[in-house]
């Protein structure tokens, strides 16, 4: 089955084709990131206008490559939620169109099950059960994750996300947008412990997170001056560890209270390399296995929702064009059901 993914829900257009017979046969992906830049973050109605023009041309270049044409395609994943609902609606509007126009099936699906499932485009995919920890720029969740749809909420943050906690302290550091790839590249001319900062409920007994006192504690610091370049890098060194610390301790710990053996790491925010490190680095010491996405699959991309959608058609999940193409921008993932 070959089937067409399409993510628009907040600042990159991503388009593939997943064939679950072959792999990944071609994708095509606009980041917004220069677009957005000027303004610090992402601004919702050039978001959804930019989609409208990227959309249909990244299609052309995802179908070239994979050699096809839309005949060829079986059916059609689009990003139904959560997100921004005029981004939401690019895809939903194109997806289901495309599906009604080569009369094929349309299936809406979850961003955070598209990043969920990412690790398992990998040549070595973990099977379930695992714990999954999704860190993204709107979510920080650990899930316990025993099949497609078969999620089980453990924790999440009672406030910003995790790449929201570097997105706003970059702002606050005068750093571009987005604020992880940033933080993490002035951090490696930063030096360790010279700047303390809290690490929010580490020791909370629970799963949960907090980063907001830590955007305050930021706040403070540059507040009180930051004398040169050196100094702003060791707070941005300060930045990344506080919070690659907490995220690394609640998932050895959700490991620990679930029994698992493996963790999943995905989202943007997986991309960071001293994350990556720190996780590694425990997996021989607490016996457990780290899987992270490919690179290129950390941040949104049609990929991923291309493979979410093909596991649940595969499954035999019937997919129905949702009214009013169903988008949703507010959506609980412990909502989703097993196809
Ligand atoms: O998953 P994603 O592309 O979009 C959402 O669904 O939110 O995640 C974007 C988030 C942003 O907050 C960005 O700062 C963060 O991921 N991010 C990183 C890195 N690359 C992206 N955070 C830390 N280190 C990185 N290397
Ligand atoms: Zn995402």
């Amino acid at each position: 089955m070959r089937v067409l993914g399409i993510e628009t829900s907040c600042d990159d257009t991503g388009v593939a084709i997943y064939c679950t017979e072959r792999g990944l046969l071609g994708q095509a992906l606009h980041s917004q990131v220069a677009m957005h830049e000027r303004y610090g973050g992402v601004v919702p109605e050039l978001a959804s206008r930019d989609h409208v023009r990227r959309l249909l041309p990244l299609t052309e270049i995802a179908l070239q490559q994979a050699g096809m044409s839309t005949a060829e395609i079986d059916a059609i994943a689009f990003t139904q939620g959560p997100g921004l609902a005029g981004a939401l609606l690019v895809g939903a509007a194109v997806g289901t169109a495309l599906a009604f126009a080569l009369n094929k099936p349309a299936i809406g699906i979850h961003h955070l099950e598209g990043h969920l499932l990412s690790p398992l485009l990998s040549e070595d995919p973990p099977q379930f059960p695992f714990v999954a920890l999704l860190v993204s720029g709107g979510h920080t969740q650990l899930m316990r994750v025993d099949g497609v749809g078969r999620y089980t909420l453990l924790g999440e943050t009672l406030d910003d996300a995790a790449g929201e906690a570097f997105d706003k302290s970059a702002k606050l550091l005068g750093l571009g947008y987005p604020g992880g790839p940033a933080i993490s590249r002035l951090a490696e001319q930063g030096r360790e412990a010279v700047v303390k900062l809290p690490r929010p409920m580490l020791h909370s007994g629970d799963l949960d997170f907090s980063f907001s006192g830590l955007k305050t504690a930021v706040l403070t610091a540059v507040r009180k001056g930051l004398a040169d370049e050196q100094a702003k890098a060791d707070l941005a060194f300060a930045v990344q560890a506080a919070i690659v610390d907490v995220l690394a301790a609640k998932s050895v710990a959700a490991l620990e209270q679930t029994g698992l053996d493996r963790l999943v790491i995905a989202g943007g925010v997986s991309a960071n390399r001293r994350l990556r490190d720190t996780l590694e680095r425990a997996q021989a010491d607490r016996a457990f296995r780290a899987y992270f996405p490919k690179p290129a699959l950390c941040t949104d991309n049609g990929a991923m929702i291309a493979f979410a959608g093909a596991l649940r058609l595969a499954a035999g999940e019937v997919a129905p064009v949702p009214d009013g193409f169903g988008i949703r921008p507010r959506w609980p993932l412990s909502e989703l059901q097993a196809p």
